[in-house]
């Protein structure tokens, strides 16, 4: 049995991970440290509240006394807790430097302190910078951090936090750098959760204008799978890139969704740029393919329908969140097992 303590799991990724996690082995246990910031939504983690493997503490990652606490007997910590959204970044930078920076610093001292055996952190393609539409190339693991915006700022500061304790102090790190995941109870800011829902309430989906501008897609559960091959295979000091190569417009999107939903063009609203709004992101996965033997399985024309018809069939789900109910519902259902203790 190992004690995998992941941070941030109560959001989009760090759920779809847990589900993915205990699934696959029901030995382990799995700890769950999450804030519950406005992302954070327990209902993603329902069906494994009552499962005895599984502890929820509901805490900050910049908690040090706390973190130390929760790392005891801690065999690997996986760290998506973030501040992820970029629109948010533009308006309020200092949260995602203390949460994203500060945070995975914290993180790294209790860990090193409680002698964890990997800590592996989740980082994004967005700290190598943008692309031009027509550039012939792909970010590769060891290319400079050229960060634009506020939001890859901070994930840029916190691999190098990650990187400086495993040259000071030979902590057993690594690093992924992953593209644009979609699929379930992804919070209803980020493009395709917003579209959906959107169109499914009838209302305006906000194109920002420079709507040529492309992202590299990947299922969120083909980025778990890549995250298990790097805890499992992977080399301590390393990065590894985790991406399809799929390519798709804000415009290409926006068409799978009115397709899928039957619903009218005229739904599209042109808006004004989103400050700093990198054009393009594409990964060269080829380390992550050739030395773990990762690769997507999921298509994007599949996953993408099924993505489309979770939102369809979940509209609680998302009308909760969209109207902030969840917020309440928090306060009664969360609980710190180990305070209990
Ligand atoms: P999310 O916003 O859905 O979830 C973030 C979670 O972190 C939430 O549950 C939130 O409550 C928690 N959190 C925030 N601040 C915290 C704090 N101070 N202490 C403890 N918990 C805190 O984010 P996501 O989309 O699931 O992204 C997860 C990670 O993956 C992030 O590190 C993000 O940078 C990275 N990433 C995301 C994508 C993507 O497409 N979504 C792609 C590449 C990398
Ligand atoms: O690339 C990895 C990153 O992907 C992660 O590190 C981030 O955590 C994650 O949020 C995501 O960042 P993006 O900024 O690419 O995601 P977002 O869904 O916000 O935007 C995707 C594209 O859609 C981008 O070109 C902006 C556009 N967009 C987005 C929203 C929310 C719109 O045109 N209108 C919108 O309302």
């Amino acid at each position: 049995m190992r004690t995998i303590l992941v941070t941030g799991g109560a959001g989009f990724i760090g759920s779809n991970f847990i589900h993915y996690w205990m699934d696959a082995y029901p030995e382990d246990r799995v700890l769950n440290v999450d804030l519950l910031t406005y992302a954070g939504n327990l209902e993603n983690l329902k069906s494994v509240s009552e499962d005895l493997r599984y502890t929820f503490i509901r805490a900050d990652i910049t908690d040090f006394e706390v973190m130390k606490r929760a790392m005891q007997g801690v065999d690997f910590v996986v760290n998506f807790a973030a501040e992820s959204h970029n629109d948010r970044a533009v308006l309020d930078p200092g949260v995602f430097v203390r949460t994203n920076v500060l945070g995975t610093q914290i993180l790294l001292e209790a860990a090193r302190q409680a002698g964890v055996k990997r800590f592996h952190h989740i980082s994004t393609c967005e700290v190598f910078g943008d692309l031009a539409l027509d550039e012939d190339r792909a970010f590769k693991e060891d290319d400079a951090y050229v960060p634009r915006t506020p939001y890859n700022a901070s994930k840029a500061g916190a691999n190098h936090e990650v990187m400086a304790y495993f040259h000071t102090y030979g902590m057993p790190v690594t690093i992924s750098h992953c593209s644009n995941n979609y699929g379930p109870y992804q919070f209803p800011e980020k493009l395709i959760p917003l579209f959906t829902t959107n169109a499914l309430e009838d209302k305006p989906l906000p194109l920002f204008k420079s709507s040529a501008n492309r992202r590299e897609w990947i299922h969120v559960d083909d980025h778990s799978r890549a995250i298990d091959m790097i805890l499992q295979k992977g080399t301590v000091g390393e990065a590894y890139n985790i991406g399809t190569g799929v390519e798709k417009s804000i415009e290409d999107i926006t068409d799978i969704i009115l397709d899928a939903l039957q619903k009218p063009e005229s739904l599209k609203t042109y808006v004004p740029d989103r400050l700093g709004h990198d054009r393009r992101y594409l990964l060269d996965t080829s380390k992550i393919r050739s030395k773990l033997g990762w690769k997507p399985e999921k298509g994007f024309e599949e996953g993408i329908r099924e993505t489309i018809r979770w939102y369809v069939d979940h509209r609680e789900w998302w009308e909760r969140v969209k109207s902030g109910a969840y917020q309440e519902y928090y306060k009664t259902y969360y609980y710190d097992k180990i305070g209990k203790q």
